[in-house]
């Protein structure tokens, strides 16, 4: 391992309290950090591991006015529901705080001040659009239009989530306010900027010659954004929602929600170590790490480096291992259509199972391109390996132990040389594990460590210890001996990926293991190592009160006798358990029946879609038309045809014929002596020859259905209209 540094910080994307968490979420972000962060405090390194809830920007409020309450009931809903999922995980922050702590208010605040007072921002004013009825300034998500590109008509200023473009407001056609409805106007305002521009050449030096190794898609996200030309952004907004911008007469105004959630992390690292805080973000022996999705990339890559840097004293990121996008079923993850499956509901409806979802995840983690979960791979993974290899050797090992030798390690009594060619190879899994994690290979380095169950699998299926203990004792002490040794190696191995199956297992083997110490207690915790009793979680901090007699360090890793003979193991119990197909059919089919339901409400939104509006007329073309209320005399069907009605009206000026299509919809009894409004000037028409002298006005809805238009209480006929 590289170590030109004393201490690692670890930092995970700060997820939008805006909606629970995902698997999308996991898989991305939280279960590659976590085992980074559990494998370093396995080696005995000091992390710091910092996350939060992101509770500004535009989507908060658009939530909140929906749901009819206030954003800060928004996030204070999900923010307490998405740190219980990753409590529920092992994912085990040494803080998970909030971005509208005080501390960060504050801490965000003065960040920005700083780079006002010295300069760093310019200062520019542009137009942009203002709803006068809810005289308010619209952020991007608040004006929708038609899409230019694919004519969605239900577009956002910001992106087409038909077409899946980036628009701007600007090229919306007939953009509208979704505050008021109205047509939103030019109005100018003042904006802080940070000139990117300006940091281009540090960039290109920092990331493009300084940071080869980043990982291609994080490289190459950097180097199409730098060779594109970078352009200063807004980093205020105005909107009532964040953290207001603190320049006297910006009244109204507030942090940019991608300028104020990176500074969250430091916040959050001050806020758990207030008088040590600094060491971590300020001193070039910290290495910083941070863990994000793909969507991230530029504002942790560009944007908050180019803050520090403006800011100056900060540590910048060692390297931003970022996960391209999880698919689910075939489809894009989607948090607003319910195609997910939500951690929340996951930990309730599979108690005892949060190794299984974090083994999948990673095995099948998007590091190099999109990945697709699916329910069948999930059963096959846990099925397939999880219990076929992994709980089938260990519960093999532990069970005949305790049959054979009354739960105690045997001595290794009568040695074959596949026992030493088997342990052997243990140490370059090791270090392949090992290489693997420190470069960011989680889905490898989770396969080099199933490799060594495999291994241990393949050991006890060859050696056959049930058949040699029918006249053979010594060897099949020796097989249990060896075998015993690669649960052990399994026990340390596993705990960075699946933390409470290691747990288990280090309480069938009735062993501790030790790693440095978390943060959690803030500065009034001790910073020492950690030993993690058998049966304790390191995970879930659970407490026994007896020690083992054993603690296992990660350098126990892959030697010959981690187990020394004699030494009692803890009950067996079972790893792991089928998955049965009933259970994934019942997941799938409650991903159908969102799907369904998303697709019956866009079949009732599209049926309520407004067709655009036609172009414009004037004053002067509208009062050609003579439109009057009148009513009808008498109605028969036209012979011969489904649709038509011919209908005698009373108009005030005259009694007349008018052919009308609505035959479909209104019998003739239910048309006599009704009140309606009709175009009276329409010139002659003939139809089925019948001359048919004006209109009868409707409104057609999309899906086709038609009501008249009719007074609001009734009028003499021939009252005109306009
Ligand atoms: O994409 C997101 O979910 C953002 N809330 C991530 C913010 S990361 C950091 F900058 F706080
Ligand atoms: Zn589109």
């Amino acid at each position: 391992m590289d170590k030109n540094h004393k201490r690692t910080l670890v930092t995970c994307a700060l997820p939008y309290a805006n909606g629970p968490v995902h698997i999308g979420h996991l898989a991305g972000v939280y279960v590659p950090a976590d085992i980074y962060v559990r494998y370093l405090r396995l080696k005995g390194e000091d992390v710091l591991f910092i996350c939060g809830s992101d509770e500004h920007g535009v989507p908060i409020t658009i939530k909140a006015r929906k749901q009819g309450c206030t954003p800060q009931d928004v996030v204070d809903k999900y923010h307490g529901i998405i740190k219980k999922s990753f409590a529920g995980f092992g994912i085990n922050f040494d803080i998970y705080s909030r971005t509208t702590s005080r501390i960060h208010d504050r801490n965000a605040s003065a960040f920005f001040r700083k780079l006002y007072d010295d300069g760093k921002f310019i200062e520019k004013e542009s137009e942009q659009y203002y709803d006068e009825e809810a005289k308010t300034f619209l952020a991007d998500r608040y004006i929708t239009g038609t899409c230019p590109k694919c004519g969605n008509e239900k577009a956002y200023g910001d992106q087409c989530e038909k077409c899946g473009s980036t628009l701007s407001p600007d090229e919306l056609i007939n953009p509208r306010s979704a505050l008021s409805g109205s047509q939103p106007v030019k109005k100018k305002t003042t904006h802080w900027y940070l000139p990117l521009d300006q940091y281009e050449p540090w960039l290109k030096d920092w990331i493009l010659e300084g940071h080869k190794e980043w990982r291609t898609n994080v490289y190459g996200q950097c180097k199409s954004w730098i060779d594109g030309g970078l352009q200063p952004r807004a980093v205020s907004r105005d909107l009532d929602w964040g953290v207001p911008v603190p320049v006297d007469g910006a009244e109204g105004k507030v942090l940019y929600v991608w300028f104020d959630a990176p500074i969250g992390y430091i916040s959050n690292t001050a806020e758990l170590l207030p008088s040590s805080w600094e060491k971590w973000w300020k001193s070039e022996d910290t290495k910083l790490v941070h863990f994000i999705g793909k969507d991230n990339i530029v504002f942790h890559c560009i944007v908050f480096p180019s803050m520090l840097k403006a800011h100056g004293g900060y540590i910048l990121p060692d390297n931003v291992p970022a996960n391209e996008f999880l698919n689910l079923e075939g489809d894009k993850i989607s948090t607003s259509g319910n195609w997910a499956v939500w951690l929340n509901e996951y930990l309730e409806e599979f108690p005892g199972q949060e190794d299984v979802l974090r083994y999948v995840l990673c095995a099948n983690a998007p590091e190099t391109k999109d990945n697709d979960f699916t329910w069948k791979d999930y059963q096959a993974r846990n099925n397939n390996e999880l219990v076929a290899i992994l709980g089938n050797f260990v519960n093999r090992a532990v069970v005949l132990t305790h049959k054979y030798f009354g739960g105690e390690v045997p001595g290794n009594r009568k040695p074959e040389p596949v026992d030493a060619e088997t342990l052997s190879q243990i140490p370059a899994l090791k270090k392949a594990v090992e290489d693997n994690i420190e470069h960011y290979k989680f889905r490898e380095a989770l396969k080099e460590a199933m490799n060594i169950a495999r291994i241990g699998n393949k050991y006890l299926t060859d050696t056959e210890p049930w058949k040699v203990a029918k006249t053979d004792m010594d060897r099949t002490a020796s097989i249990l001996n060896v075998s015993l040794q690669i649960c052990a190696d399994l026990a340390v191995v596993f705990e960075p990926f699946l933390p409470f199956s290691a747990e288990k297992l280090r309480h069938i083997l009735n062993v501790d293991i030790k790693a440095g110490a978390d943060h959690r207690a803030g500065e009034d915790g001790t910073c020492g190592e950690n030993i993690f009793k058998a049966g304790e979680s390191a995970a879930l901090h659970t407490n026994r009160a007896e020690t083992a007699e054993l603690t296992l360090t990660w350098e126990d890793l892959g030697k010959d006798s981690i187990l020394p003979e004699g030494h009692r193991l803890g009950e067996p119990v079972l790893l792991f358990s089928k998955v049965e197909d009933s259970v994934v059919e019942a997941q799938v089919a409650k991903l159908e029946a969102a799907k369904a339901a998303n697709k019956a409400a866009a079949r009732e939104a599209e049926a309520h879609r407004a067709a655009p509006q036609k172009p414009e007329c004037t004053f002067d073309e509208f009062g050609k038309m003579d439109i009057r209320t009148a009513t009808v005399l008498e109605a028969e069907r036209v012979p011969k045809t489904d649709k038509l009605l011919k209908l005698t009206i009373d108009t005030g000026i005259d009694k007349r014929t008018i052919v009308s299509g609505i035959a479909e919809y209104y019998t003739p009894e239910q048309m006599l002596g009704r009140q309606i409004c009709i175009l009276a000037n329409l010139q002659p028409r003939n139809i089925r020859g019948i001359e048919s002298k004006g209109m009868i006005l409707m409104a057609r809805q999309a899906d086709g259905k038609m009501r008249f238009i009719t007074p609001e209480e009734t009028l003499s006929n021939g009252a005109e209209i306009g």
